[in-house]
C-alpha cells in the first residue's frame, strides 16, 4: 500500500446498499483515480498567486472599510460623534452599531434595552464602521470618530473573574449562545458570578454510576489539576467579506468555512429571501472553526454597501483578528481518576473551568465521558465571562485541552501500577467498537515505527539536555452534513462536471471532488470541471466537524454513477453492444473484453450526439448506526481518531522544549487522496506543538489590551521547529458510504499537546501541567 497505509480489520459493517447507489468500491489499489495521491489541481493557481481570496477581490467602485473598535475593556458608551469622519474626503457611508450586532438567531448579548449603543464588554469590540474610497482614507475617518465611554471595573482573568467579588461582566444570567461546534455550556444554566454552569452533561453526554462511592472502592486514585492557555486563530487569512448590496440581489464573498451558514444568516438578518443572497467562496485561506457565520465585520460590509450603494470590503487587520477573530478557551481542569491494581478504571471525575470570553462554549469535558471504559463517570463544565474577546470552535474543541489533562493522568496511573502506558489503554479502551479495534492496530503499528520498546525510565539522561518519548491518542466524532448534494453533468462535448454548494479552506475540496467523478467515468481527475464555493450549486457539507469528504463524496460518487450509466446507455448503439458491457477506463471508453472497441472518451461522447446528461444526488442518510442527529449533522456510534507518539528534548538550563520528531497513526475510513489526508495529519500535528510549546494569548490586565495581537509577538511554530513527523493512515473500507471516507482534520490536532507533555515526563521525571511549556513554565 503507497505512503504508510495500513489496513484495518473492521468488526462491524453495517452499510446497506440501496439500488440507485453505486456498488461498494473495491480496495483503492484496483482504482485508478480515488486512493491516489493527486497533487492540488489548483495548487498551481495558489502558488502563483492567481487563486482569487475574498482577501483580493477586486470589484468595480469597490470601497474600502475599516472598523472602530473599543479601547476601553468595559464601558457603557454615552456618545459617538462622526461629524469629522463624514466630512473627511473619499468617505462614502458610516455604519454605527445601535444595539444589535448579531443576527436574530444568535441573539446579542450585548444589546441591552433602553441604552442606544451596546455595551462594551472588551477591548476590541466593535463599535462603527467606515467605508471610503481608499484604504488610506477609511483609517483615517475611522480615527475620526469620537467615542465618549463612562468606564466600568472589569475582569480579564479567568480565577480573578471566578471571584465573588469580582466585577461583573453580564449583570444579569445571560443567554450568551454556545459558539459554532464549541461543545459549550447550553444557554439557561445558572449563573452565579460571572460563572455560569455546571453543565453536567456536555455534548449530551450525561454523567454515569456513582462517582464517590467509585473512588473509595479504587485501588488507585490520581488527582491534578491542568492548565491550558488561550489560543487564538492565526489563519493565512484573516476574516473578511465583501458586499455588493443592489436593488435585485446581495452578493456576497466571504473567507468562510460555510457559504450557507453566510448565506442563512445575511438573509436573516436584513430579512430578504435566501434567493436573493448569493455567497461566493473560490478560496478560504484557512478556517479552523471560527469561520462559520456572517460575523460583525461582514453585517457591517452589508449595512455599508446598502447605504453607499457601492460593494464594500471589510477585512479584518491582524490585529482585529487575534482579539475579535476567535479563541480557543483557556482552562483549569481538576481530575480525579479512580483504578483497580490491575489498571480498569472505576471513577472519573472532572471539573472544569474556561474562559471564553465574552462569549459562552469554553467546554472542556466531552471526551472525557466517552473515550475509555469506566462506570463512574461526573463531568463539570463551567464557563467563566471575563472582559476578553469571544472565544470559537477550534479544531476538535474541547478535546484539545481535555485530552491534554486526561491523558496525563492516564500515564500517571500506568506508571503507579507497573504496567505499560499503551497496554493500560488496551486495557480502558471501550471494547467490542470500530474505534477500540482502530486503535489497538494504530498502537501497535505506531510503536513498532516508532521503537516504542527502547523507551528508557523517566528522567534517565544526567542533563542538561534530556531526552524523552511519549504517548498520547485521541477520539473525535464520525460525523456528516445531513442534506449533503451534488451534481454531475456531461455536456455533448464530452465535458464533464461537478457541482457541490462546498468551500475549499485548503484542504483540497475541488480535488477530491474531481477524483471521486473522474473515477466513475474513468477519466484523469483534471479532466473534470470541479466547482464548489457559491451558494448557487446543490447544498454541500459545511468545512467543519471534518465533515468534507466523509459528506461530499458520497453524494457526488452517487451523482456521477448515474450520469455515467445514462451515458453508457447512450453509448451503447454506438459500440454495438449491452450499456451493461460499456466500460470507462483511462479516458476511454470500450466495451468490455473488446480492447479494439476503445474509443477516446470525448469522441464516443460526441458521436452520442446529446445535449446534456445530468444528476443531482444527495448523500444517503439511511444508516442505522447514528448515535445522535441534528438538524444539520449525523453523528456515527462510531467515531475517528489515533495515536501519536512523540520523542522531545528538554533543555534543563534554558528551559528550550523542543519535540524532535513524531509518529502520527490515524484511522481514516478509505483515504480519497492520500496525499492530502497525510497533509491534514501533518497539519493538525504542527498545530498542536505550536499549542504545547508556544502559543499564548497575553492581556494586560489594566488595560484588557492585547498586548501580543500581531503574529510577529504571538508565537506560533517556525519550520525550523517543525519534528519530523511521521503520518500512517489506518483505512478502514466497508463503512458507512458509497466511498468510505472519513474526516482527519481535527483528531489529528487531539493527541499532540498530551504526548508531547508525557514525553516531556520521561525526558525529566517532572509533570507539566501547564500549557505552553515555555522555559517560565518549564522550569
Ligand atoms: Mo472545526 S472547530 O469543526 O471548524
Amino acid at each position: 500500500l503507497p505512503y504508510g497505509i495500513v489496513g484495518a480489520d473492521l468488526k462491524e459493517v453495517t452499510r446497506r446498499v440501496p439500488l440507485d447507489e453505486p456498488p461498494p468500491l473495491p480496495e483503492n489499489a484496483k482504482l485508478k483515480s480515488i486512493g491516489k495521491p493527486v497533487s492540488r489541481l489548483d495548487g498551481i493557481e495558489k502558488v502563483t498567486g492567481r487563486a482569487r481570496y475574498t482577501f483580493d477581490i477586486q470589484l468595480p467602485g469597490m470601497l474600502w472599510g475599516a472598523r472602530v473598535v473599543s479601547s476601553q475593556p468595559h464601558a457603557r458608551i454615552k456618545s459617538i460623534d462622526t461629524s469629522a469622519a463624514e466630512r473627511y474626503p473619499g468617505v462614502r457611508a458610516i455604519h454605527v452599531l445601535e444595539r444589535v450586532l448579531a443576527t436574530a438567531k444568535l441573539r446579542d448579548a450585548n444589546a441591552e434595552k433602553g441604552n442606544r449603543y451596546p455595551t462594551i464588554r472588551y477591548a476590541g469590540q466593535p463599535i462603527a464602521a467606515v467605508a471610503a474610497d481608499s484604504p488610506r482614507a477609511a483609517e483615517a475617518a475611522v480615527k475620526l470618530i469620537k467615542v465618549e465611554y463612562e468606564p466600568l471595573p472589569h475582569v480579564t482573568e479567568l480565577e480573578e473573574a471566578m471571584k465573588e467579588n469580582a466585577p461583573r461582566v453580564f449583570p444579569g444570567p445571560t443567554e450568551q449562545p454556545a459558539t459554532a461546534g464549541g461543545g459549550g455550556a447550553p444557554p439557561g444554566l445558572p449563573q452565579k458570578g460571572n460563572v455560569r454552569g455546571p453543565d453536567t452533561k456536555p455534548r449530551g453526554v450525561g454523567p454515569r454510576g456513582d462517582v464517590a462511592k467509585g473512588l473509595r472502592e479504587s485501588d488507585v486514585v490520581i488527582e491534578a489539576e491542568f492548565r491550558t492557555q488561550v489560543q487564538t486563530h492565526v489563519p493565512m487569512e484573516p476574516h473578511g467579506l465583501v458586499a455588493d448590496w443592489r436593488d435585485d440581489g446581495l452578493t456576497l464573498y466571504a473567507s468562510t468555512q460555510y457559504v450557507g451558514s453566510v448565506r442563512e444568516e445575511a438573509a436573516e438578518h436584513f430579512d430578504l429571501p435566501k434567493s436573493k443572497v448569493r455567497v461566493i467562496s473560490d478560496f478560504t485561506g484557512g478556517g479552523f472553526g471560527a469561520k462559520y457565520g456572517i460575523g460583525n465585520y461582514g453585517l457591517l460590509a452589508i449595512h455599508l454597501s446598502r447605504k453607499a450603494r457601492l460593494p464594500v470590503r471589510m477585512v479584518l487587520d491582524r490585529r482585529e483578528e487575534h482579539v475579535s477573530g476567535g479563541n480557543r478557551p483557556n482552562s483549569i481542569q481538576r481530575l480525579k481518576l479512580g483504578a483497580k491494581r490491575d489498571g480498569s478504571l472505576v471513577a472519573l471525575q472532572l471539573q472544569a473551568y474556561g474562559s471564553g470570553g465574552v462569549a459562552g462554549g469554553a467546554g472542556v469535558g466531552f471526551c472525557h465521558a466517552t473515550l475509555y471504559s469506566c462506570p463512574n463517570v461526573q463531568v463539570e463544565q463551567f464557563d467563566v465571562f471575563t472582559n476578553a474577546g469571544p472565544c470559537a470552535a477550534f479544531r476538535a474543541p474541547g478535546q484539545v485541552q481535555g485530552i491534554f489533562g486526561l491523558e496525563q493522568a492516564i500515564d500517571e496511573l500506568a506508571e503507579k501500577i507497573g504496567m505499560d502506558p499503551l497496554a493500560l489503554r488496551g486495557k480502558i479502551d471501550v471494547s467490542g467498537t470500530d474505534d477500540c479495534v482502530a486503535r489497538a492496530q494504530e498502537r501497535k503499528v505506531g510503536a513498532e515505527r516508532f521503537g516504542w520498546n527502547k523507551r528508557r525510565p523517566a528522567g534517565s539522561d544526567k542533563g542538561p539536555i534530556k531526552r524523552g518519548v511519549g504517548f498520547a491518542q485521541s477520539q473525535w466524532l464520525y460525523l456528516v452534513h445531513r442534506h449533503t448534494a451534488c451534481e454531475v453533468r456531461v455536456t455533448g462535448d464530452g465535458s464533464v462536471e461537478a457541482f457541490s454548494a462546498t468551500q475549499d479552506i485548503g484542504t483540497g475540496t475541488r480535488t477530491i471532488l474531481a477524483q471521486v467523478v473522474a473515477e466513475e467515468f474513468g477519466l484523469r481527475p483534471e479532466e473534470i470541471g470541479s466547482y464548489v464555493g457559491d451558494t448557487r450549486y446543490p447544498t454541500g457539507p459545511a468545512s467543519g466537524g471534518s465533515r468534507v469528504t466523509s459528506s461530499l463524496t458520497p453524494a457526488a460518487r452517487n451523482a456521477a454513477y448515474r450520469c455515467a450509466r445514462d451515458l453508457a446507455a447512450r453509448l451503447a448503439p454506438i459500440l454495438q453492444a449491452n450499456a451493461d458491457d460499456i466500460v470507462f477506463a483511462d479516458s476511454k471508453v470500450m466495451v468490455k473484453g473488446k480492447a479494439s472497441s476503445a474509443m477516446p472518451f470525448r469522441e464516443a461522447v460526441k458521436k452520442a450526439r446529446f445535449q446534456e446528461i445530468s444528476h443531482r444526488a444527495e448523500r444517503r442518510d439511511d444508516y442505522d448506526g447514528y448515535m445522535m442527529q441534528t438538524d444539520e449533522m449525523s453523528i456515527s456510534k462510531h467515531g475517528i481518531g489515533g495515536v501519536q507518539f512523540a520523542e522531545v528534548s528538554v533543555d534543563t538550563e534554558t528551559g528550550i522544549v523542543k519535540v524532535e520528531r513524531l509518529v502520527a497513526v490515524h484511522d481514516c475510513g478509505r483515504p480519497i487522496n492520500p496525499k492530502l489526508t497525510e497533509s491534514q495529519i501533518y497539519g493538525g500535528v504542527i498545530q498542536g506543538v505550536s499549542y504545547a510549546l508556544y502559543e499564548e494569548r497575553h492581556l494586560d490586565p489594566g488595560s484588557g489590551q492585547q498586548l501580543n495581537a500581531n503574529v510577529d509577538q504571538y508565537k506560533i511554530v517556525g519550520s525550523r521547529e517543525v519534528p519530523n513527523i511521521e503520518v500512517i493512515l489506518l483505512e478502514q473500507l466497508g463503512a458507512q458510504s458509497s466511498t468510505d471516507a472519513r474526516g482527519v482534520a481535527e483528531p489529528a490536532n487531539v493527541a499532540t499537546a498530551a504526548a508531547v507533555a508525557n514525553a516531556f515526563y520521561n525526558a525529566t521525571g517532572k509533570r507539566i501541567r501547564t500549557l505552553p511549556m515555555t522555559p517560565a513554565n518549564v522550569l
